[in-house]
Formats: C-alpha cells, sequence, structure tokens
C-alpha cells in the first residue's frame, strides 16, 4: 500500500504522459489518473473482457492488480484462466514489490495534503488530510463533521501551494446534509469562482446500503475520467445503523462495513484521492473509560471501523461555535493531541477567543447550546 500511497502529483504527471500517450498512439480518450483498463488490450483482453471487468467495478489497472484472484474469479465472463493472465499483465504495468525505506520517505515527503482550514487543525494531522489515505471523522451530532466535509471539498480544489490537489470531489450524502449555499461561501472565502467549485462536486444521496455501495462503482467511473482528489462519504455508517437492527443482524452488518471500507481503501490506493468519511459516537458504560480521559463516548462500528482508516479525528462541542478535534488513531502522529477550531458561515476556521465568540453570540449568529 505504502508504494501506492497518495501519489497524487506523481499520478498526475503519469496521466498526462499517458492521455499523450493513448492520443498519439491509439487514439482513445484517457482522462483517468491511473493507468485506463485499455491497455490491456497490448495483453490480449478484448472489449468484451474490460466491459466484463467494469461493469464488475474493475475501472483501470491498478484495482486489478490490487485485488485478489479470488475476487477476480467472481467476476461474471471471466474464466479462472483469463484470471491468472490478467494478473500477469498487470505485473508489468502495477508497481508493486518492496521498495527501499528512502523511496518511500521520498514518496512520503511529496504526499499531498489538504487544508482543513484551520492551521491548528493542519498542524496536529501534520499538515493535512492525506490524499491515497482513509480519514474517519467522528464526534456527536453538531459536532462539525459535516461543515468539516464542506469545507474539504473546496480546499480540495485549490492549487497544491495553497493547500489543495486541485481535483474533483465525490460526495455520497446518506443523511441528505449536503448544503451548496454552504460550499458558495467557502469557495468565496477561497478566493475561487463558486459557480466552478459547485460544478466540482458530484453529489449523490443515498438510499439504502446497497445503493451506498453501488455509488462506488459509479465513483470510481468518474474518477477514471477526471482527476479526482476527494472523497467524502457522509456519513459512512448512518445506513447501516437503520437497516440492521439488533445483536442478530450484528455480524452481518459488520462483514457487510467491512467490504465497503475496503471498497473506499481500494478507492484511495487506486486513484490517489482522500476518502472522508464521518461516523457517529455512542455511549459507552465502560469502567475503563477513565484511563481514556474520561471519554464516555465512543465511535460506532467497532473493530472493523477502527482498523478500517489510516487516521481518526474525534470532534468534540466547544464553547460556542468552537470545537476540538482530537487525533484519535494515526500511524505517525502521537494519539490525543487536540486542536481548537471554529465553524464559521465560511467554513473551518481558527478557533474564535472568548471575546469574539460572545461578540458573535450576542448577534445571534453563533451555536445556541
Ligand atoms: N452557516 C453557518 N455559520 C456558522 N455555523 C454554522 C453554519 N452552519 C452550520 N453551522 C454550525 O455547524 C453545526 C452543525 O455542524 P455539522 O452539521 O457539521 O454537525 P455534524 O457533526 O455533521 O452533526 P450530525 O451528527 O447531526 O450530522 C451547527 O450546530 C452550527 O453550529
Ligand atoms: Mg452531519
Amino acid at each position: 500500500m505504502a508504494a501506492a500511497a497518495g501519489q497524487l502529483v506523481e499520478r498526475n504527471n503519469k496521466r498526462d504522459a499517458q492521455e499523450a500517450e493513448l492520443a498519439e498512439g491509439e487514439g482513445e480518450a484517457a482522462g483517468g489518473v491511473v493507468t485506463p483498463l485499455e491497455h490491456l488490450h497490448a495483453h490480449g483482453f478484448t472489449d468484451r473482457d474490460l466491459k466484463c471487468l467494469k461493469e464488475a467495478g474493475y475501472t483501470t489497472v491498478e484495482a486489478v492488480a490490487y485485488a485478489s484472484s479470488r475476487l477476480l474469479q467472481q467476476v461474471k465472463g471471466i474464466s479462472e484462466q483469463k484470471v491468472a493472465k490478467l494478473k500477469e499483465a498487470v505485473k508489468g504495468l502495477v508497481h508493486m514489490g518492496f521498495s527501499s525505506a528512502t523511496e518511500i520517505n521520498l514518496m512520503r515527503q511529496q504526499i499531498v495534503k489538504l487544508t482543513t482550514g484551520c492551521a491548528g487543525f493542519d498542524a496536529i494531522l501534520g499538515g493535512g488530510i492525506e490524499t491515497g489515505m482513509l480519514t474517519e471523522v467522528f464526534g456527536e451530532f453538531r459536532s462539525g463533521k459535516t461543515q468539516v466535509c464542506h469545507t474539504l471539498a473546496v480546499t480540495s480544489q485549490l492549487p497544491v501551494e495553497q493547500g489543495g490537489a486541485e481535483g474533483r470531489v465525490a460526495w455520497i450524502d446518506s443523511e441528505g446534509t449536503f448544503r451548496p449555499e454552504r460550499i458558495t461561501k467557502i469557495a468565496e472565502r477561497f478566493g475561487l469562482d463558486a459557480e466552478q467549485v459547485l460544478e466540482n462536486i458530484a453529489h449523490a444521496r443515498a438510499y439504502n446500503v446497497e445503493h451506498q455501495t453501488e455509488l462506488l462503482v459509479q465513483a470510481a467511473s468518474m474518477m477514471v475520467e477526471a482527476r479526482f482528489a476527494l472523497l467524502i462519504v457522509d456519513s459512512v455508517t448512518a445506513l447501516y445503523r437503520s437497516e440492521y437492527q439488533g445483536r442478530g443482524q450484528l455480524a452481518d452488518r459488520q462483514g457487510h462495513l467491512c467490504q465497503f471500507l475496503r471498497k473506499l481503501q481500494r478507492m484511495a490506493d487506486e486513484f490517489g484521492i482522500a476518502v472522508v468519511y464521518t461516523n457517529q459516537v455512542v455511549a459507552t458504560v465502560d469502567p475503563m473509560a477513565v484511563f481514556r480521559g474520561g471519554e464516555d463516548k465512543k465511535p460506532i462500528g467497532g473493530h472493523i471501523m477502527a482498523h478500517a482508516s489510516q487516521t481518526r479525528l474525534y470532534l468534540k462541542k466547544g464553547k460556542g461555535q468552537n470545537r476540538v478535534a482530537k487525533i484519535y488513531d494515526s500511524p505517525s502522529m502521537p494519539d490525543n493531541i487536540d486542536a481548537k477550531f471554529a465553524i464559521t458561515e465560511n467554513g473551518v476556521s481558527d478557533e474564535i477567543k472568548d471575546k469574539d465568540n460572545k461578540r458573535q453570540k450576542k448577534n445571534g449568529d453563533g451555536d445556541d447550546e
């Protein structure tokens, strides 16, 4: 996974080279940030083979390379023999072996990070939300999860040197809380053309768990066609909670959720996009809570959720418009470091000092807690 981690810039260069190559050579349209499946033609695969793969959600050579043979054998129209041939063909097209730690270090330094809109928040993330990775944002209602998503949907479109990744955004919305008017305000704050920013966000309401999963296939095909930087799923667990109820359905729920989260990881690996998903919390009566700083809430989804993302962020309400973001689980940052930020009309911003908070509250535009 490390080799595939967040190499958006490198991928973009690769994409440009591929575009030129395809335009000159085969004369086919290619717009993805990755290797188009059409490269398999040169290895003896037919249009029909490619169609079968695409229908099963394998829209790029990387997707085929990262999938296990067992999974590929489940694709309708692809025989066991063909899977072996596929595996052989993709070996030469996608790097999947060992790399030296020096190379990994270099690659990690190049990882594009998305700014949250608040310097302190970025700092606890080591610069921002990493592309090529999964970030879970959890917290209780109105803690700011959806507002963080709105801000990232804009900042991901900024130039790299301003904390963006110059890419489009796909937004899977299971709660119906996406608000274009919020995007407009945030775009204005960052000096971007609001109309263009809205145009670059592909939004879909998810109505059930199955639909939510299907939307990932659609998102993947869009990502082959154009340069995407971010996929948002807000919230990843809401539909699971309403569709699978009670202890009896827990194993099924976890199994399906695990598959969904794996698909998200595959997309992050494949397209180098940042994947940000939100999650709720439940009250816990865990007597060990005292050892977690008196935390009486925990994210839902158990171990499956806990291990799926590279970074877990816990958002908590603060005074007025202020919020606290806490690193819950990160491979490179210490746990339990936190940052204060504020939710304003212009999206996520630096913490509002007490005086300003009081004034905003008086004017009636603050949080009404
Ligand atoms: N235009 C705005 N200006 C200032 N603050 C706003 C604005 N819109 C929303 N907020 C703040 O954002 C809060 C809601 O945050 P958000 O919708 O991100 O919560 P959430 O964590 O996604 O909650 P839920 O679990 O219900 O989805 C509101 O309570 C309000 O304080
Ligand atoms: Mg929300």
